[in-house]
């Protein structure tokens, strides 16, 4: 019997959300025949090490966020020379820090919202982008620290009271229109989604508390952008040198008619797996059950040990 041991909660601000992630995944598991133990993961090293000794077959990360989606538990992985699921050590690096992503997205001829690191303390002074504009943190996710500035916002004060944004921050041209998210399974993007929020923007409690952003899937958007959103998020998937499966957040704007122009935010290299995330509702709609993909993505797992 093939033994997983399943890498969850963590040190992040999206650690409850991991423990669902890694319960519903290790529930699968064990369903279907893999002799699954679910590890919660703290700031602990020896103790995680302890834990993956003797080594499982294969770890099932289901962490989410810092030290989780960011290449340092891919780094341990490789070292101990344990196959993983998900992207390996340098794609998890790349897709968590926004400003290197940006760069690589760039690169390979995907259109990012116009935006630039800057200093914290210079936002302070002055506006970087004319109004509205977005700031966020470099490394986190699940919208934390994420904040649309408009024309009555005090972004001084923001940048006070937020210990989430660090030295240095991204902003970016705020994007109107739609919300987008598109899963890449392999070598294939499965559906497009649009996250309607029944209130403000997508942020922390508009992605978590159920009921309170609508899902439609298909996304109703014009053919031709339902196309494009399928492809971009593939070509970012592999220009970040993704494994597994990952999923891409863009914006579009449909402000000007359709079809409208495509901004990718972010690809998400650990997203959110429980049985109501985006990623299982997508796969279920191409006809990939919970289970499936659970075990698609064990059986791609592996080690750049
Ligand atoms: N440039 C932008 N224009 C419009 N909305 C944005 C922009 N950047 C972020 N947002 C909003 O903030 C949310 C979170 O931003 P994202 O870059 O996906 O970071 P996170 O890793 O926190 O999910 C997005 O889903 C979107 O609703
Ligand atoms: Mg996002």
């Amino acid at each position: 019997m093939t033994e997983v041991a399943v890498l969850h909660g963590g040190a992040s601000a999206e650690r409850e959300v991991s423990l669902k992630s890694g319960q519903a995944c290790a529930a699968a598991l064990y369903d279907r025949g893999y002799d699954a133990r679910l590890i919660d993961v703290r700031r602990d090293v020896p103790r995680l090490v302890k834990d993956l000794t003797p080594p499982p077959d294969v770890v099932f990360n289901a962490l989410h966020g810092r030290f989780g989606e960011d290449g340092t538990v891919q780094g341990l992985l490789d070292l101990m020379g344990i196959p993983y699921t998900h992207s390996g050590r340098l794609a998890s690096a790349l897709a968590m820090d926004k400003a290197m992503a940006r760069t690589v997205l760039e690169s390979a001829d995907l259109a990012v919202p116009e935006g630039m690191v800057v200093a914290r303390e210079a936002v302070r002074s002055a506006d970087p982008l004319p109004r509205p504009y977005v700031i966020k943190p470099l490394g986190e996710g699940s919208s934390v620290g994420v904040h649309i500035i408009r024309e009555h916002d005090d972004p001084a004060e923001i940048l006070e009271t937020d210990d989430t944004l660090g030295e240095e921050v991204l902003v970016e041209r705020f994007v109107p229109g739609r919300e987008l998210t598109v899963t890449v399974m392999g070598e294939r993007a499965l559906a497009v989604t649009e996250i309607k929020p029944k209130q403000g923007f997508y942020d922390y409690r508009n992605k978590y508390t159920g009921g309170a952003s609508e899902h439609r899937l298909p996304a109703p958007i014009h053919a031709e952008a339902y196309e494009a959103a399928l492809d971009q998020a593939l070509a970012a998937h592999l220009a970040l040198g993704c494994r597994g499966v990952s999923r891409a957040d863009l914006r579009y704007d449909d402000t000007g008619g359709e079809p409208g122009d495509l901004y990718i935010l972010e690809v998400n290299t650990q997203p959110g797996m429980t049985e109501l995330s985006l990623v299982p509702e997508q796969a279920e709609h191409v006809g990939i059950g919970f289970g499936e993909l659970v075990e698609w993505i064990v059986e791609e797992a592996a080690c750049d040990g």
